[in-house]
């Protein structure tokens, strides 16, 4: 089976990374790449940070592969990073679940006194939430501008997206029990006890898997404290887009990150990092946020036995020593991407 794969290098360490990936890539599955550009460079250069006709590439792709996006000085008017492809690809395509599994990896030292165990996912909702109002306006005087969006019809996908995905996962919390579980701020807005409402609608329609609900205050406490606890977390974006990095940092990091942007027919795979230009070309980047992102992008493409054969190569490439972390979370890339390639079997 070939696969054809939009791949968009990015900026800043994106594009050693992506090389960095593709290497696996074609170590383990027949693809076609089509390289489209995106991102703040591509802003720059096109006014745009994503042209029509690469667009086009990616609708008509099996999946795309996404360096990490954005440049410090390259913002729109109002303030905002131009070049991110968050708005363009996540609200353009629909694609409304952002998996982002956080796993403590063999060999790697957690922040926390726990040397195994951590496996979750959050699954984060990506097309609604506080991040509904980006691009829109803020008046001079005051910015109270930017509000919460949450539908019934938002909130019971994404729910449901968490619930399936329960039913089918690998791993399990600490105590066996599978669960899901709804982070919100139920006890101050309302918008939030509309979220946790559907979330328990929904719930009940799947009798086997715990469902619980903790405020996100807690939530953060409980994933540094009694991260074992968790199975599939799903919450609105913003407060996703917190946590995935806070348990980014109790697993080595978010250069250990994958995340996937998945929709009912399009779907993207990224580190859910940036784009680091502080480190760009220093082959100092670590690629296995990326590496990581590929293999989701295998399990997508219905080929996860590949996307097995890469995450068994990462584990294999950490516990024997032959991958190098700083404490810092740098390494060097390209040393990286051969012990991967090496573990593979
Ligand atoms: C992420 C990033 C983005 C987000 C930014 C760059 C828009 O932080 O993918 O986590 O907040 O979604
Ligand atoms: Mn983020």
């Amino acid at each position: 089976m070939s696969y054809r794969v939009a791949v968009i290098r990015g900026d800043g360490i994106g594009p050693e990374l992506v090389d960095s990936a593709l290497a696996v890539l074609e170590a383990v599955a027949d693809v076609e790449i089509v390289e489209v550009r995106g991102g703040a460079a591509a802003y720059l250069d096109q006014g745009t940070a994503l042209a029509e006709a690469d667009l086009e590439v990616i609708l008509t792709a099996d999946a795309t592969l996404k360096g990490p996006v954005g440049l410090p000085d390259v913002r729109l008017p109002d303030g905002t990073e131009a070049g991110l492809l968050g708005g363009i690809l996540r609200n353009g395509l629909d694609l409304y679940a952002n998996v982002r599994p956080i796993t403590l990896l063999p060999g790697v030292r957690s922040a926390l006194r726990v040397d195994d165990g951590i496996d979750y996912v959050i699954v984060r909702e990506n097309t609604e939430g506080l991040y509904a109002s980006r691009g829109k306006g803020v008046g001079n005087s005051q910015a109270m501008a930017d509000t919460l969006l949450v539908t019934r019809a938002g909130s019971e996908r994404i729910a449901r997206y968490a619930f399936e995905l329960a039913s089918t996962r690998q791993g399990a919390p600490e105590d066996g029990v599978r669960r899901v579980t709804c982070v919100d701020k139920a006890n101050v807005l309302r918008s939030m006890f509309f979220f946790r409402s559907v979330f328990l609608e929904v719930a009940a329609e799947y009798p086997g898997i715990e469902a619980e609900c903790v405020y996100v205050d807690a939530a953060a406490q409980a994933l540094v404290m009694s991260p074992r606890h968790f199975d599939v977390i799903v919450t609105e974006s913003m407060f996703g887009d917190i946590l995935s990095d806070l348990g980014g940092g109790t697993i080595g990091g978010v250069a250990l990150c994958p995340g996937g942007n998945i929709g009912a027919s399009q779907a993207y795979f990224e580190p859910i990092h940036g784009s680091a230009p502080s480190i760009a070309g220093q082959d100092k980047a670590n690629p296995l946020s990326q590496i990581l992102a590929t293999a989701m992008m295998l399990d997508h493409l219905g080929a996860p036995s590949a996307g097995d054969r890469i995450r068994a190569a990462v584990r294999q490439a950490l516990s024997n020593g032959s991958i190098q972390l700083n404490p810092d979370g740098t390494t060097r890339t390209r040393a990286v991407t051969e012990a991967v390639i090496g573990a593979l079997t």
